[in-house]
Order: structure tokens, then sequence, then C-alpha cells
């Protein structure tokens, strides 16, 4: 396996997620300042030739340095390759020993230059998490190189990478035909391929894209073309393509202007500066700009950077922006063009990539990220899954790792976005799981659903602590969570008793009751145990608004609702007390007969046997009933929270 010499240069491969990366690609900017960026990916499998095909961009760019180019010769020879040809997968594949270090590797960025122009190429893994790769390498590419091996033709995964590249909204498509030498350079089989393609890509909605017949191992038409082998070609070679085609970025200066506040400046009382990367348009102090979603109007002051104050700045430049009036405006919040702002809302139907193991859950929180916002948010089941092999539009409960759907997506809060057709920065979100915190799908949004505009809070002019006030309380939600006869109702109910006989307000929400009122068109599958705990939180918060202490006896077996829960109450207000009772002894005890119905499989998803429980890891109170009566279990709830 090839070692590449750490040598500290800017144009070494950098394994690293987009936020860590992003001061690399910085400082890499500056040293090539005065030339274009071309941002690419390049889609295939090592079996393409594409390993081979980025060393040779890398190599006849000369940007490899002399270290890594004599590892690479040394190596080169020690596998044996053939003749003088330096063997360019060794160059990359060599890095495969970091990954296997267990360094989380999304996407390779590696970077290069010509005469003309920079480039960075997001190098991303073929194997299975493909779809989650190429998001993220892609979600800021101008152009996709699409790699075909000449001896095969269009297979499906040519085609499932053309649908992501399309998708993610790539603007420009390079079909490269690789493996040329090996197929005799045989014009009829490249064109067979690129007609072959056309018809699909066409398909799809890729109108346009240049192909172009190389060798990635012999050098044909990478660098100058056409190559004595392909007389028959008249088009560009790779780089001279890759070093004109027309840079995205031009188009986004052109829309109106809009810059999400990445996060407010105010080193001292006379500063206060609002700092973040301009998406699109074009900004100059005198400008009238609103914030959204708050609507507030002001002007620009003026703009600020390192190098001092700018008369314009353009959409891909970080800046900071004072306004000239005193107006709130925090991070999340988007400043822009005061005559053509952004729409704000709170739902909105989307394609969801999804990218994790674990499937997606309709109705389950998770966190929304898009721009600099963030916020909780819920996927209903998908309208639709998407076959990415056949276009086919798929009935589907869920999406699975890799799956692509369409769904509607509901947040907490108003956010301010764009279809993603318009504008990638605000159309395009990250999911994220809230108890792991990983990354779990990638969306974009068509269009909004509801406009936040049309729902409004009402304010209520009795506050939730005159409530509490004249109820001589504070109140609090003691959330009971365990098992199917672990004993929530009982000791749920001496604890109510408990705390009436002390003249507090109380109420006991429990599950078997819950569940023939408000919850009754609800069963026990994942998703209805969900939304029965998002109701029961709903109501708990309000009746804790009211002033009330609330007890809540339910199963709720998932971690990530009774976080949701807890996130919805003031601090220190949701109390999670744990029943922890092993399962056996909830069995044995068995007070309705219901594990022995689960064990007989007359009752299906019980909780415990075939349905998971994920018990609290820090809950405010845990009681171990067998080493207590519940008497005595209700006495230390009772003190915990009085005490
Ligand atoms: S939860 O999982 O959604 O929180 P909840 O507490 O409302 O459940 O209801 C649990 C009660 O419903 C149990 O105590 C039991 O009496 C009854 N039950 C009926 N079917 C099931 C099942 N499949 N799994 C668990 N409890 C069930």
């Amino acid at each position: 396996m090839t070692e590449i010499p750490a040598s500290g240069s800017m144009d070494e491969p950098i394994y690293k997620t987009d936020a860590l990366i992003a001061e690399d690609i910085d400082a890499y900017l500056e040293m090539h300042q005065n030339k274009g960026l071309l941002r690419f990916i390049t889609c295939g499998s090592v079996d393409d030739g594409k390993s081979t095909l980025i060393g040779r961009l890398l190599y006849d760019s000369k940007m490899i340095f002399e270290d890594q180019l004599a590892a690479l010769e040394a190596d080169s020879k020690r596998v044996g390759t053939q003749g003088q040809e330096i063997d360019f997968a060794l160059l990359v594949d060599g890095l495969a020993a970091e990954r296997e270090q267990g360094i989380t590797i999304d996407v390779a960025y590696r970077f290069f230059t010509t005469e003309k122009r920079k480039f960075i190429v997001a190098d991303t893994p073929g194997h299975e998490q493909y779809t989650r790769n190429m998001v993220t390498g892609a979600s800021t590419a101008d152009l996709a190189v699409i790699l075909i091996d000449a001896r095969k033709g269009v297979l499906p995964q040519t085609r499932r990478h053309s649908f992501l590249a399309h998708l993610i909204g790539i603007p420009h498509v390079v079909l490269a035909v690789n493996k040329m030498d090996l197929v005799d350079y045989d014009q009829s089989k490249f064109e067979h391929i690129v007609a072959d393609y056309r018809s699909f890509a066409k398909s799809i909605g890729i109108d346009d894209f240049t192909a172009i017949p190389i060798s990635g191992f012999k050098g044909d038409n990478i660098t100058t073309a056409p190559s004595e082998n392909t007389p028959w070609y008249k088009g560009p070679s790779l780089i001279d393509h890759l070093e004109t085609v027309e840079i995205a970025n031009t188009a986004a200066q052109e829309q109106s202007f809009r810059m999400p506040v990445q996060w407010v400046n105010r080193p001292n009382l006379d500063f206060r500066g609002f700092s973040g990367l301009i998406s699109s348009g074009t900004a100059r102090p005198g400008d009238a700009v609103r914030i959204v979603p708050s609507g507030k109007n002001s002007t620009i002051k003026s703009i600020v950077t390192m190098d001092g104050e700018l008369e314009e700045a353009v959409a891909g430049q970080s800046v900071t922006i004072t306004l000239a009036d005193e107006v709130d405006c925090s991070r999340g919040d988007v400043i822009s063009a005061s005559d053509d702002p952004p729409e704000a809302a709170d739902q909105f139907e989307a394609t969801i990539v999804w990218m994790s193991d674990d499937k997606l859950i309709p109705g389950r929180g998770y966190q929304l990220k898009l721009a600099t916002q963030t916020v909780n948010a819920t996927i209903a089941e998908p309208k639709y899954e998407i076959d990415v092999n056949s276009l086919e539009h798929l009935a589907a409960k869920t999406l699975g790792l890799n799956g692509i759907g369409v769904a509607e997506v509901t947040t907490d809060r108003p956010i301010t976005f764009e279809a993603y057709k318009d504008s990638r920065q605000l159309g395009g979100f990250i999911l994220i799981d809230k108890i792991t915190n990983a990354t779990v799908a990638a969306g974009m949004i068509h269009f909004s659903l509801r406009r936040a505009q049309n729902v409004h809070w009402q304010a209520t002019e009795i506050s939730r602590e005159q409530h509490a006030d004249l109820k001589n309380q504070k109140p609090a939600v003691l959330w009971f969570t365990g098992l199917s006869g672990s004993g929530k109702s009982t000791i749920a109910n001496m604890v109510e008793k408990k705390l009436n006989r002390m003249n507090r307000h109380t109420f006991l929400l429990d599950g078997d009751n819950v569940r023939h009122g408000l919850n009754k068109d609800l069963g026990f599958t994942e998703a209805d145990r969900i939304e029965n705990i998002r109701r029961v939180g709903e109501v708990a918060k309000l009746m804790a608004d009211a002033g009330l202490i609330v007890i809540t006896a339910f199963i709720s077996p998932f971690r990530a609702e009774r976080e949701m829960v807890r996130a919805m109450l003031p601090e220190g207000e949701f109390v999670e007390v744990h029943i922890d009772t092993p399962i056996e002894v909830a069995e044995s005890r068995d007070v309705k007969g219901l594990y022995k119905k689960a064990r007989e499989g007359k009752l299906k998803n019980f909780t415990g046997i075939d349905s998971p429980y994920e018990a609290p890891e820090k809950p405010e109170i845990r009681i171990d009933t067998t080493a207590m009566t519940p008497e005595e279990a209700a006495d230390i709830i009772v003190d915990k929270l009085i005490g």
C-alpha cells in the first residue's frame, strides 16, 4: 500500500468533513486568487478507472509534489506496472490506509491548478454509501464527470450517478468514456455509448452534456486533444473543457441579494455587524434590505472585511454588513433585497435523500439545518420513493439507506428558504438525528405548502407565571417511563394522591386512559407510538402552562420523543422518572395478561418482546422497583420534586 508522505502541502488530498474543510479551501483560494475556481466531482467506481483519472489530472497538472511522485514511481515499480506508465490509481488508493485508521471519510477533496483555473475535485468513494458521499461532495459542485468504461457502456450505476448529479443541481455534465485504449479507440463504440447515454439523460432532464473519449491510463484526450489515437474526435480535451466551461457563480451574482447571517459581530458598543457568506446577488452601501423572517427593513450602511470597507460585495464573498438602523437580526436570519425577499414557511414539499442505516421514522423530530438556521422538523410518510434505476415512483412508508423520496416536511418555526432549483444554499438542508448527532439525510425544497404568515401565534394576556402564582406552585411535568407492567400507573397514582394532600394542583395523564379518548385512533406501531407521545407532550405542556404539576404514565419507549417533550418545556420543568423494572419481573407480574398474549404471538409489537424499549440514559429519577415498595418510590419522587 502506498504511503503518501505528509508534506503539509496544500495539494495533498485532505479528508475532512465540509465544515472542517472550509478553512483549507479558504487558504487554497487565497494562494491562487486571481484564477477562476471550478469545483467538480467524479462519479464512477474504481473499476471505471476513477482513481487513475484523478491521479492523471493531478500528475499532468504537475501539482503533485516531488516527494509524493518519487514514492509513487517506486511503488509502481514494486507492484510491477507495465512499461513506463505510473499507476495513478496507487496515488489515490494509497490513501485507503488513512481510511482504515478509522477516520470518518465522506469525501476526499483534492486541489490542483492549471494556468487558467484552479480546481477542487471531490472524489466520492464508490461503495454502497455512494449516495451519501455524492450528496456531500456534490452540493457545491459546478460539474460532474461521469465515468464510463468503454467496454461496458452505460450501466445502472451510470444512471444512478447521473440522476443524483441532476437532482443535486450540478449544472454541467461530462461523460468521460474511459479505457478507450482497451476498445482500440473504436469510434463507433464511443458513438454508440454516447447515443445510449443521450436518450437516458433526456429522460431525467439533462439536456446537455459533453462526451469525451479518454484513456486515463494512457493519457489520451486528458490534456491535449485530439489524441493521435482518436483522430475522429474533434472536441476538447478533458482539461480544456474543465478550464473553459462556464462557472455557475456568475449566475448567482445576477440573482437578488441574500446573506444568511452566520453570527452577530459585536466587539464593542459602537459596532454591530452581521457576518455571513453572500449566497446570491450583489450588495452595496445604501441598498435597501429586509431581514427575513422578521420583515424589518433597513439600509446597508457599510460592508466590512478584514482588508477594509468594500463598495460592492458579490455572491461567494464572506463579509460583515452593518445596517443604518438598530433592527433585530441574529444568526439564522437572512438579510435580503427588500424588493425581493425570500419566503418564510414552516411546511414544505421536498426531495429527501436518506443516508443512514436507520430508516426514516415519519413523525419523529429531527434537527433540520438550512444555511445558518437550525430548527426541529418532522417528515411525513413519503408520498413516493423514486427507483433510481427505473425512475419509477414507488409507494413507500419510509426511506432506507440511499433511498430517495418526496415527502412533506414540517418545522417547529418558520424558516427562510428558496426552492432548491433557485438556490442551492437556501433550498438545500440536512437532517440530523438528535440522539446520535449523525447526519441522516439531505433534502431539497420544492415549494412551501403553508405560508407561515398565515398561521400566527396569538399572544395571550395572562402569562404562565400568573397561572402558576395563583396556584402557589412551580409547574412541572413528571414524566414516567418504563415497560408495560413496570408499575408506572401505580406509583404515579400514589404520587398524585400525596401531592393532592399537600394542596398541589395536579393532573395525571395515563396511557391506558388517554388511549380511550384523545388517542383512540392510535395503535402500537412505531409511528403511532411517536404520535401518541407527541400529543401527550403537547397536552402536558399546555397543562404546565396552566400552572399544573402534570404526571404522565406512558411506556414512551423512544428516547427521541422523550427528549422532544423535554425540549418543549422550560429548563428544569421536565422531570424524567424511569420506573426501572427488569422485563422478567414485569412479565412474571403480567397484571393484564398481555405478556402471555405477546409470547403466544397473539399480540404484535409488544414493548420488550418484539418492539424496542430505549431506557433513559440520565433520568432525573430512577426507581428500582425490585428494591422498594411503590409507597417508598412515591415518597422519593415527591421529596425530589417538593423537597
Ligand atoms: S406507548 O408505547 O405509546 O407509550 P402507552 O403507554 O400509551 O404506550 O400504552 C401502553 C399500554 O397499552 C400498556 O400498558 C398496555 O396495557 C397496552 N398495550 C396494548 N398493546 C400493547 C403493545 N403492543 N405494546 C405495549 N403496550 C400495549
